[in-house]
């Protein structure tokens, strides 16, 4: 069943965290839907622009579509990622997302506003959540790359009168973390002390946690030993996301950690069975790997079990 993130996150603010999944293609779909069912959790599908044009956008849409047929106890939003504005209004109109992400974060904080404000304006005239950003990422995304030196943390009083003027639904902060698999030089913890600031300005509105891969260095070392070249992997201790759920954070984006499970999957199949030309042999332990991962990832956001609470807060 399909439904907006705001469902969700009204079922989870301060207790656990939704999981925010990026999905591109048939496998990391079945995957997806195992993984969630197989821990009892509710979850967030992401399409992001680069997804979106990988084939065809109607393919993800037909894919999820009939995920939700085959899978019908499941209970998830779906949900666009990184959205400029035209990409926004082509999901708003297509009436098939429940929820969009427009993201002006790299702009000045006044053209930030305003172009969020336009967003929010066309989306819940039609029923459809907005998720913005403020305060800037380190990392690599579709078109903006951030260094860690760049990379600027959520100030607390803008983000209370940046939610004030656009009037969005969620609001993704920069608390420490960064897209891609090189999150830190060094090690590096979440600033809880600027995200309890922003949830002291803004109690009870569903804050958002991008770049949140935990990249965990078993998956590493085994890539690398199969022959990948991943020296220097490094992301977010998963351990503190019970802690950032405590204080407002009720979705967090995880698609590095999927890309890994893959490559390790396809590394080291080819590399134990060089006979291997099946597509279906690495096709079938990925879905397998995939789904067992989204359900270990979900215990750590504390969704895992939640699936039951959530269809009973939805029917009341
Ligand atoms: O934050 C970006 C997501 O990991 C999506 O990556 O734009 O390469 O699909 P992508
Ligand atoms: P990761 O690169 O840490 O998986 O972050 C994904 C993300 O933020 C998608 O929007
Ligand atoms: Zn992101």
């Amino acid at each position: 069943m399909i439904v907006t993130t705001k469902k969700l996150f009204e079922a989870a603010y301060g207790k656990y965290a939704i999981g925010a999944y990026n999905i591109n293609n048939l496998e990391q779909t079945v995957g997806l839907f195992r993984g969630n069912l197989q821990s009892n959790a509710p979850f967030i599908i992401q399409l992001s622009k680069g997804a979106r044009s990988y084939t065809n956008k109607l393919f993800l849409e037909g894919l999820i579509r009939s995920a939700d047929e085959i899978y019908s106890e499941a209970i998830f939003a779906v949900h666009l990622d990184h959205g400029d504005e035209e990409a926004c209004m082509d999901c708003i109109e297509s009436g098939f997302y429940s929820s969009v992400m427009i993201d002006a974060s790299h702009e000045e904080f006044e053209v930030n506003v305003g172009i969020t404000r336009r967003i929010v304006d066309a989306a819940h005239a039609r029923g459809i959540v907005v998720e913005a950003e403020l305060g800037q990422l380190g990392g690599v995304e579709e078109h903006v790359q951030v260094s860690e030196a760049d990379a600027k943390l959520t100030n607390p009083d803008q983000a209370k009168e940046f939610v004030d003027r656009t009037g969005c639904d969620s609001l993704a902060v920069a608390i420490g973390t960064s897209h891609g698999a090189f999150k830190f030089s060094g090690t590096q913890s979440l600033h809880f002390d600027v995200l309890a600031e922003i949830q002291k300005r803004l109690p009870g509105f569903p804050l958002v946690m991008h770049g949140s891969s935990s990249v965990p260095q078993e998956e590493v070392e085994r890539i690398n030993a199969a022959g990948g070249k991943l020296e220097g992997a490094k992301g977010v201790d998963a351990r503190q996301f019970k802690e950032a759920a405590k204080l407002g954070v009720t979705k967090i984006n995880i698609d590095t950690d999927g890309r890994l499970v893959w490559t390790r999957v396809h590394r080291e199949m080819f590399k134990d069975h060089p006979e291997v030309f099946d597509l279906r042999a690495p096709g079938k332990l990925f879905m397998q790997e995939y789904a067992n991962f989204i359900a270990e990832k979900n215990e750590y956001l504390g969704s895992a079990g939640e699936l039951e609470n959530v269809r009973q807060y939805l029917s009341a």
